[in-house]
């Protein structure tokens, strides 16, 4: 099949009809539209395996609508998915299959990759990693001086930690209280101090969590919690067999570190790094949370992958949420997103987005090699609400940039508090009509505010946002939500024409930093930078010193 886009995207017919649907509407104001159809909620609005994604205070109609469904079809991005789904490489940079959907696919499925079905290897890693969580659950595994394990710390950088980290706190509801879970990442020590300060290496647990098994940071961290470990029960390093497992692609470089391989679980090259939290880099997820709750988890992801590839463009929540990206990124000029979870539980959700959108979308390259001339991934950041009303959303409301908002909404609190609840909901819905409808001069004036204060106190409103609501948080929920977001940035990345799977972006720093690295740690190593990265250099030598 043909995936490779034969046409620059802006000279498509569907891209010139978006052009001049933009002219068309604009400017129309979001009060307008719902002024004149009532029933634009029910039309702009797809209920789908339990989420309500409520998209009507959108700056779009109906004609917007086929529009950009007819962008995706010029794209051929059923193509493109079933090109995904089929196990094709088409991660071409790096000669790679994309497939993430094959780690949440039923044991009877086939997923072929260079001639071999994946999914028994796939079943076969999940059942060592039920039979390994159980063992620590219950207690049957022993640390060194006979103790069960009490704590676990997983060592890992972006996708093997954000992931992680956000299905920890977002499941916490469901997670084992006997149980402590940290996360260290950052090569600053501070992590790894603090993480540590008040745990006992006796019934301490760590996961080391690394795709290549060399990354600088988790490779840092590891030996650090290797001396740790050893310095606290006495030296002996077959200690290191039963507080270390370790998940990677890398057999050879985890028996390098000293991991026994039978206490590694493994992954494949085709599982990119944030696109890898439902494969073994979940062991401390499945920690938490139990193998029963887990599997809730991939059964989620399964159930929006097959929603995903089956349901047509118009009802399929991450093809809609995509498109409507691309509409204010490339015809709005929104340069953000803002991803606000009305829920304390997906406080680290919009951190763990930000590497799965912007990773994989933050590129100026077409597959063809081509500078895009167009923009591409929006940077997406956000905080829980109602924090974020006392914070940022000011410059939402009032502010000079269009920052189209994503509303995650539970009906059903998993800490019901009194009418705690209701406030929060009544903070949501309130936002999106608030930032929809805004506030006139009229109105304000109606108040009998002072005429000093009435520009002050108008909202212009017409700023978009979607509202996904949905009953309650569960594992099965999570798994369909992160699937949901991971297939709106494949579709996005598919109409930008870009390779979504690849970071080539990352290289540059890290390979400088190897360099810089002797130069910090020699007094007078000569210096061939620019002015001022030497400068830097000489003067963290001296503050050093
Ligand atoms: O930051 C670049 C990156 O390669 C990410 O894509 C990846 O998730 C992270 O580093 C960690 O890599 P690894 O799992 O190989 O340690």
């Amino acid at each position: 099949m043909t995936t490779s886009p034969a046409t620059k995207l802006t000279s498509t017919a569907a891209w010139k009809d978006l052009t001049t649907q933009f002219e068309l509407i604009g400017k129309k104001h979001l009060r307008d539209f719902f002024a004149e159809d009532a029933s634009r909620a029910e039309k702009f609005s797809v209920e789908a395996l339990g989420l309500l994604l409520d998209y009507s205070k959108n700056r779009i109609d109906s004609e917007t609508m086929e529009r950009l469904f007819a962008l995706a079809e010029t794209a051929n991005l059923k193509q493109h998915i079933e090109a995904m789904f089929n196990g094709e490489k088409i991660n071409t940079t790096e000669d790679r299959a994309v497939l993430h959907t094959a780690l949440r696919a039923p044991q009877d499925a086939v997923v072929m990759v260079d001639g071999e079905n994946v999914v028994p290897d796939v079943h076969a890693v999940l059942d060592k990693m039920t039979e390994f969580c159980n063992q620590v659950r219950s207690g049957a595994w022993k640390g060194q001086t006979g103790k069960s394990i009490r704590n676990v710390v997983n060592i890992g950088i972006g996708g093997s930690d954000l992931g992680p980290v956000m299905a920890y706190e977002a499941l916490k509801h469901y997670s084992s209280r006997e149980l402590t879970f940290r996360y260290v990442s950052n090569v600053d020590g501070t992590d790894f101090a603090e993480a540590t300060i008040d745990l006992d290496p006796a019934e301490t647990l760590f996961v080391v969590s690394s795709k290549t098994f060399t990354t600088l940071e988790t490779m840092t961290n590891a030996r650090t919690a290797r001396q740790w470990l050893l310095a606290g029960l006495g030296g002996d390093s077959s200690a290191v067999a039963k507080h270390f497992v370790a998940v990677s692609t890398n057999a050879e470089k985890v028996k390098d570190f000293g991991i026994d391989t039978n206490n590694m679980f493994i992954f494949w090259d085709w599982v990119g790094g944030r696109y890898s939290m439902d494969s073994a880099i979940g062991l401390s997820t499945m920690l938490a949370i139990g193998p029963g709750h887990f599997r809730d988890l991939l059964a989620g992801f399964h159930e929006m992958d097959h929603h995903f590839r089956t349901t047509p463009f118009e009802q399929n929540l991450p093809v809609i949420m995509a498109l409507l990206t691309v509409w204010y990124v490339n015809f709005f000029d929104a340069k953000t997103i803002a991803v606000l979870p009305y829920d304390q539980y997906l406080k680290r959700f919009p951190a763990y987005l930000q590497q799965l959108t912007m990773e994989s979308n933050g590129k100026s390259t077409t597959l063809a090699g081509d500078r895009v001339s167009y923009d591409t991934s929006p940077i997406y950041w956000g905080e829980p609400g109602t924090n974020g009303q006392h914070s940022f959303y000011q410059l939402i409301h009032q502010g000079t940039h269009l920052i189209p908002c994503d509303f995650i909404a539970f009906a059903n609190s998993l800490n019901p508090l009194g009418e705690h609840q209701d406030y929060l909901l009544a903070n949501v819905i309130a936002q999106g009509e608030a930032l929809a409808m805004g506030k006139t001069k009229e109105e304000v004036e109606a108040e009998g505010t002072n005429a000093d204060l009435v520009p002050h106190r108008v909202f212009e409103g017409n700023r978009p946002s979607n509202t996904i609501m949905i009953d309650r948080l569960t594992p099965s929920i999570l798994g369909k939500l992160i699937a949901m977001y991971e297939h709106n940035v494949f579709v996005q990345g598919v109409i930008w024409q870009l390779d979504s799977f690849d970071q080539w972006g990352v290289e540059l720093g890290k390979v400088l930093a190897q360099k810089i690295i002797p130069e910090l740690q020699s007094a007078d190593a000569e210096l061939a930078h620019d002015s001022s990265t030497n400068q830097l250099i000489k003067t963290y030598r001296k503050l050093k010193a």
